[in-house]
């Protein structure tokens, strides 16, 4: 298996997957946890803090130039999730702004409401909805099926009543890779009059989204993780965000978006924000067969395109991982239900303790996680919290084959020392 040409002609873009660090390249599969940056999300950051560095809403250049970089990064987040420029908020990460809005939500909620929270979730989609515990709110837990990491919809099913006001869910899980079948959680939760809140931060470097298809009410994600800088985006639909009184200043803006953006925002990380969309774009301009010449289009080929080269990594690293004596692969393992999962493959060997293996890994330059990655949920229901959790291989779009085989081999000659 060889890796596509386009993936070299990209990665010359990305000046961290150029450089050495203590004498070699790395091998950056440690993507979950956030992902590298093309030079021109570097650029533009650099130019903003030169060119546009003022507050907003004021009668001078510079700072209207900011009101325009925030208008443009509405535009480029709408066009990267099917949204209206007006039903994006920015924030400063997916945590902040989940806590935001279940505060705002919590004004609602009375005594006796439930809401429903799973354990196949990263916990900044739990512990803001447990929260409203405070509130009065009843929580109530869905499982997933330790055998694939796939969420149990029958409990699902069951945990949903007209008492239900909020489903929380995530649309791909951060730990085990698991793709949730939204659109059907949408359609059982509105069934009941609730509301879903998507966590769509693991599905982004990975998955084309069109919140319109999936239905959703809220769906949040971070563009650290999908080749841009540390700034959180959340989409409310418009008669959502209409209903909830969010906290704010009292000279800010009363109306969605603004009144939920607290504060100065990152402008510099909206500027590298939206260089990372018009990136991805770029991959599909260049790389994909977009049907018309709009920024949606191009972003939907960039997607196929790296799905199907994440296709290709996903199968050989399953496929080598398999065959390393002691191993245990926790989520999908077949590539037979790549439909149902993303390149994001957790593992154990036995006699090892996942940090032992990353740190061992990290010396001979490649990079992996372990732990439970705040999927916390996880690690407890698989009985590994306490014990290391996981270890976990993340490959992004920029990664190669040679790649994956350098992990593999590596992996298979350290474990042989032992
Ligand atoms: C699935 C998932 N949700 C939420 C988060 C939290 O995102 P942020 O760091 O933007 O708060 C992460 C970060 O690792 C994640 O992987």
């Amino acid at each position: 298996m060889r890796t596509a040409e386009w993936v070299w002609e990209i990665r010359a873009e990305f000046p961290a997957l150029e450089r050495e660090v203590e004498g070699r390249l790395p091998v950056f599969l440690d993507g979950p946890g956030g992902s590298q940056v093309p030079r021109r999300v570097i650029e533009a950051m650099a130019a903003a803090m030169i060119e546009a560095n003022a507050n907003t809403h004021g009668a001078f250049p510079t700072s209207q130039r900011v009101d325009a970089l925030i208008a443009v990064a509405r535009q480029a987040a709408a066009d990267l999730i099917g949204a209206a420029p007006e039903e994006i908020i920015f924030g400063p990460n997916m945590t902040t702004l989940t806590f935001q809005i279940s505060r705002a939500i919590g004004r609602m909620i009375r005594p006796g409401d439930e809401i429903v929270v799973t354990r196949l979730d990263h916990d900044a989609n739990v512990a803001p909805w447990v929260a409203l515990e405070e509130r009065g709110a009843v929580i109530r837990w869905v499982d997933f099926h330790p055998e694939d990491g796939t969420l149990n919809l029958e409990e699902l099913a069951r945990a949903l009543s007209e008492r239900t006001r909020i489903v929380a869910v995530g649309y791909a899980s951060n730990a085990l890779g698991t793709v949730n079948p939204i659109r059907r959680i949408v359609e059982m939760a509105h069934a009941v009059d609730a509301w879903v809140y998507v966590d769509a931060v693991h599905a982004a470097p990975h998955l084309f989204i069109d919140v319109q298809e999936l239905g959703c009410d809220f769906l949040v994600c971070s563009a650290y993780k999908f080749f841009g800088p540390h700034v959180g985006i959340l989409y409310g639909r418009m008669d959502r965000l209409m209903a909830l009184q969010p906290y704010r200043v009292r000279p800010a803006p009363d109306r969605p978006p603004e009144a939920f953006e607290t504060g100065t925002q990152n402008h510099e990380g909206l500027a590298g924000f939206i260089a990372a969309v018009d990136y991805l774009a770029d991959v599909g301009r260049r790389f994909g067969n977009p049907p018309d010449p709009s920024r949606r289009a191009a972003i939907r080929a960039a997607m196929d395109r790296i799905r199907e080269h994440e296709q290709a990594l996903c199968a050989r690293l399953l496929e080598g991982l398999m065959e390393i004596p002691g191993a245990t692969i926790y989520g999908i393992r077949t590539m037979a239900r790549w439909a149902e999962r993303v390149p994001t493959v957790s593992f154990r060997v036995r006699g090892w303790h996942p940090r032992a293996i990353a740190e061992a890994l990290g010396r001979e330059g490649i990079y992996v996680w372990d732990g439970n990655f705040y999927a916390l949920g996880v690690t407890e229901r698989l009985g590994l919290e306490g014990q290391g959790g996981l270890v976990r291989v993340g490959a992004l779009h920029y990664n190669t084959v040679e790649e994956i085989e350098r992990f593999l081999e590596t992996l298979g000659r350290l474990l042989a020392r032992k």
